[in-house]
């Protein structure tokens, strides 16, 4: 059993690994030898705080330890790529992998002999959404008829939560002018709306004013961000997207909750203002990647016997 994208999980499998999540959250210390002899290793092409982390200390919490590969510092890149996961996978494991393409995750995932975690790549995100789901159900109770608008560019993030809502039945409503391209997934798109648990909105006003919970992400993906080629799209972004940005004057005194996975663009798809407002749980969605990567790798490494 791996873990590349929420579809592939049933939704037991989600709702046990939110449950599994809490669990370990409210007594990590039931947990501390629950990973005794087990590693990690993690084989990154992009950056990351969050998923490093849960990932890392996560396991180390459980008992077990970890490697972290930068794939730059590999022969990965000179080599045949199924070759050298199945190299890895008798180090290891588990596997926790970022990378670009999801196409090339998918090759990688076929050379694996052990379970593979998608700890995001250009088209889902779905370690984020078992963790964004720990958050909803910490904060609702439920995930049932939970109205979450996600506002901005529809990418890996939006994909995933997509998907998480059709497991467990969250009512997700985009707002979504543009898709990286890289994310699109039409598929995805047309179950969750059949499935009636997805909507398309262009009508950001009223979509907010019918919502529980506001989520928005970068307008740029990370491996852009900082890429002076990207310069000229991402001043275009900036300027087509400011209207969407989650403020003060978009949100008022509504009683909504404000989520983002992190990092965020500060004056860009959120204001300071709000990120620190009593509303926005960011940080504990942030807190909440360590449980519930720990759910996940507890649950890929009984399934895996
Ligand atoms: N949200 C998230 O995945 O953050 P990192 O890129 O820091 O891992
Ligand atoms: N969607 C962004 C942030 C993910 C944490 C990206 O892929 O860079």
């Amino acid at each position: 059993m791996d873990l590349i994208k929420l579809e592939d999980w049933s939704t037991s499998d989600i709702i046990e690994t939110v449950d599994s999540a809490m669990a370990i959250k409210s007594a990590p210390e039931n947990y501390t030898n629950s990973m005794n002899y087990h590693t990690l290793t993690l084989l990154f092409q992009k950056t990351s705080t969050r998923t490093r982390c849960a990932g890392e200390i996560g396991m180390m919490r459980l008992g077990g330890n970890s490697a972290y590969l930068d794939w730059r510092s590999t022969n990965f890149a000179l080599a045949d790529l199924r070759d050298e996961m199945q190299v890895l996978s008798s180090y290891t494991d588990l596997i926790l992998v970022r990378f670009l393409l999801h196409n090339e995750l998918i090759e990688a995932m076929e050379g694996a002999t052990v379970p593979v975690i998608n700890g995001c790549c250009d088209r889902y995100h779905p370690t984020q959404a078992i963790g964004d789901l720990m958050t909803i159900k910490e904060q609702f109770g439920r995930f049932e008829g939970v109205r979450l608008t996600y506002v901005g560019v529809h990418n890996n993030v939006c994909n995933s939560l997509i998907s998480a809502g059709m497991k467990t039945g969250m009512q997700v409503t985009v707002v979504t002018p543009e898709l990286n391209q890289a994310a699109e997934d039409p598929d995805l798109l047309s179950q969750a709306i059949q499935a009636g648990t997805c909507a398309i909105s262009d009508q950001l006003q009223d979509a907010v004013q019918n919502s529980d919970a506001i989520y928005t992400d970068t307008w740029i993906d990370m491996e852009y961000f900082l890429d002076p080629s990207y310069e000229e799209e991402k001043k275009r972004r900036i300027a087509q997207f400011i209207p969407y940005q989650i403020n003060k004057d978009l949100l008022k005194d509504q009683d909504v909750l404000v989520m983002h996975c992190l990092p965020a663009h500060h004056g860009y798809e959120i204001s300071t203002e709000m990120i620190r407002d009593p509303r926005s749980i960011v940080f504990d969605q942030a807190a909440n990647r360590m449980p519930s990567m720990q759910a996940i790798m507890l649950k890929l490494v009984q399934a895996d016997g």
